[in-house]
């Protein structure tokens, strides 16, 4: 077996080679004047298995096409098994023509990985409607999750925590983490008007008096959900607000205003205190 760091995967693909005790190697990238990418294999992939690492994060057609260059190249090189490593993966949220017209990117996105590679793992995938990656992808995928990871750093950091799940969708990993903490939840309702303006609601009263709270969710995108959350916790009396997350795009946003955050390391970033590279390599 060897792993390969692609551009958007190399802060994590040597931890994940060396729990596996396996070979690595960082893609050589670069681009062309017009702009077009540029790979190359940087050791022999010639009869192994190889596990491409990227994270679909920043300009993501660029970390898709990378990631299809470097697994066709791959095939042509003799590799004898082709694994997508993503921590971060990213077109899962449209997962239907919700207005005519519109791309179905989920599944447009999912064919491209199911021509080129065998098997993929994603950590903490986006999932709607569709909530199994086997009915999204054709070839072996496995979802992956850092919610018992998120719940070690909270025992290890966070005294008397109360869990806050800003919205519905948020129960997967708010509600999983306060049960394996044992600890008190609430999960919020959010309505989405637009990227930039959520409501949030508290459909049930709780004291957070003094409390310690932690916000828990997958992906912090604008920033806007946690915020919005983050006022209702402030009114609740809250002593201290976290926002713990898989993946974080909103970072100064949210510290401005006092909330103290934590991410994994999915996606590369100041606070990714939380390494998720032994859950992958653990499912490779
Ligand atoms: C939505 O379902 C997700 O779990 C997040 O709550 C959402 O992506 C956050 O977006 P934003 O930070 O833009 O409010």
């Amino acid at each position: 077996m060897i792993i390969v760091g692609c551009s958007h995967g190399k802060h994590i693909s040597h931890k994940i080679a060396k729990k596996l005790k396996q070979k690595h190697s960082y893609m050589i990238t670069g681009r062309f004047p017009d702009g077009e990418l540029y790979i190359k294999f940087n050791a022999s992939v010639k009869n192994k298995i190889v596990v491409l690492v990227q994270s679909f994060y920043g300009d993501v057609s660029d970390c898709i096409v990378e990631a299809i260059l470097a697994a066709e190249t791959a095939s042509g090189l003799g590799a004898k098994k082709i694994t997508l490593a993503a921590p971060y993966f990213p077109y899962l949220r449209q997962d239907r023509r919700f207005h005519s017209g519109e791309a179905i990117s989920q599944s447009i996105v999912a064919g491209l990985i199911d021509k080129y590679f065998d098997a993929v793992c994603i950590m903490d995938p986006h999932l709607h409607r569709k909530n199994k990656l086997e009915n999204i992808f054709k070839i072996r995928a496995k979802k992956l999750t850092a919610n018992s990871l998120i719940a070690d750093y909270i025992k290890k950091h966070i005294k008397n925590p109360v869990i806050i799940g800003p919205d519905e969708e948020s129960h997967k990993w708010a509600r999983d983490v306060a049960e394996m903490l044992g600890v008190e939840s609430r999960i919020l309702r959010k309505k989405r008007y637009s990227s930039y303006h959520v409501e949030i609601k508290l459909n049930k009263k709780i004291d957070l008096k003094g409390k310690n709270v932690v916000i828990v969710d997958d992906i912090v995108s604008t920033g806007h959900t946690i915020l919005e959350t983050a006022k209702i916790l402030k009114r609740l009396g809250a002593k201290k607000i976290y926002c713990i997350c898989v993946a974080n795009n909103a970072l100064e946003k949210l510290r401005k205003v006092g909330i103290k955050v934590v991410s994994t390391n999915t996606i590369p970033n100041k606070v990714d205190k939380i390494d998720v590279s032994g859950v992958l390599s653990k499912s490779l």
